[in-house]
């Protein structure tokens, strides 16, 4: 059974007031309050993906509060939630992870109210992260038109740099790099595609930049010269060092995605699995200029079309 199987075997939604459940792989639940007001809840919490304990709880916690842009939705709280091998490992070291975290939760006006703890063998760490939004401004990834321009606002190749720090074949700068782009907040992303009036959004993160493009379940042309990388990252894909989820993103794309004669490195690296990615925003052409004077760091990586094939443009 495929993972994401195990949620149709809930019960089916009954509750009007659940204005996005667990139908339509969207980044975080909506949950109607008043006529004028929702809930947002996402929960994400991974294992260390980089050696320093502070930096891998920012990126923890930019990661959890980024479903909650990519929905339009401002964040309001969060909880944490640990898993530390307490009698393996300094508990100095989980000072800092949570220390890290709460930076950067800070840094975006949230506040961790509370949390839960595990002894657990592997460190495990992240939030659960609630927001609000109005019911007529929420952002879904249903709505992208034919014509709309494709935006993505923080480059590829977070799995390939998580793998090589694993195996000790990251220089030192992609390191550092990486973990800038993965600790940054998607906050002003979300403002922008707001204020464009973005027609759906998401963030890019295990599905890869492709995986998250197909649950807008609209046809889109991408030009692979125009998706940006991380410096460096390209060498890593000439050392073959895609993760796992990496591949199993790709072969699950076979179905949906022309790939032109793209070489299969270049489409390992579309479909990549990112950690804490940036937002991929549909935006209408007329609102593209706003958008990028708003968003100076997002790039155009392609455009909406009819039907419901990913098209790859080599
Ligand atoms: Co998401
Ligand atoms: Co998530």
């Amino acid at each position: 059974m495929e993972l994401g199987q195990v949620l149709e075997a809930l019960p089916p939604l009954t509750d009007p007031n659940v204005l996005v459940g667990t139908g339509t792989r969207d980044d975080a639940a909506v949950y109607r309050i008043a006529p004028d007001r929702a809930l947002v809840a996402t929960v994400d919490f991974f294992t260390p993906i980089v050696d320093d304990p502070a930096a891998y709880g920012a990126i923890a916690a930019a990661n959890a509060l980024s479903d909650i842009y990519a929905m339009g939705a401002m964040p309001l709280f969060a909880l944490s939630i640990v898993g530390f091998p307490r009698d393996r490992l300094d508990t100095g070291l989980l000072a800092q992870i949570v220390a890290g975290g709460a930076a950067k939760l800070a840094e975006a006006g949230v506040p961790v109210v509370g949390g839960h703890s595990v002894d657990d063998p592997e460190p495990k760490f992240g939030y659960a992260v609630t927001g609000e939004v109005h019911p007529d401004r929420m952002v879904t990834n249903q709505g992208a038109q034919p014509g709309d321009l494709l935006f993505l606002t923080k480059p590829l190749g977070m799995g390939l740099v998580a793998t090589a720090i694993k195996r000790g074949l990251c220089p030192e700068e992609l390191a550092e790099a990486a973990i800038a782009v993965m600790a940054q907040l998607n906050r002003e992303a979300s403002l922008a595609m707001l204020a464009a009036g973005v027609t759906a959004a998401t963030d890019v993160t295990g599905y890869g930049l492709l995986g998250h493009l197909r649950n807008f379940a609209v046809g889109a042309e991408i030009d692979s010269r125009a998706v940006p990388y991380l410096f460096g990252v390209r060498e890593l894909a000439g050392l073959d060092l895609f993760p796992d989820g990496s591949r199993r993103n790709h072969a699950a794309l076979d179905a949906v995605v022309d790939w032109d004669d793209l070489p299969e490195v270049e489409q390992l690296l579309l479909s990549d699995a990112q950690t804490s990615g940036g937002l991929l925003v549909a935006i209408p052409p007329a609102s593209a200029d706003s958008f990028r004077a708003a968003c100076p760091k997002a790039v155009v990586i392609g455009s909406v079309t009819p039907g419901d094939r990913i098209k790859v443009i080599s």
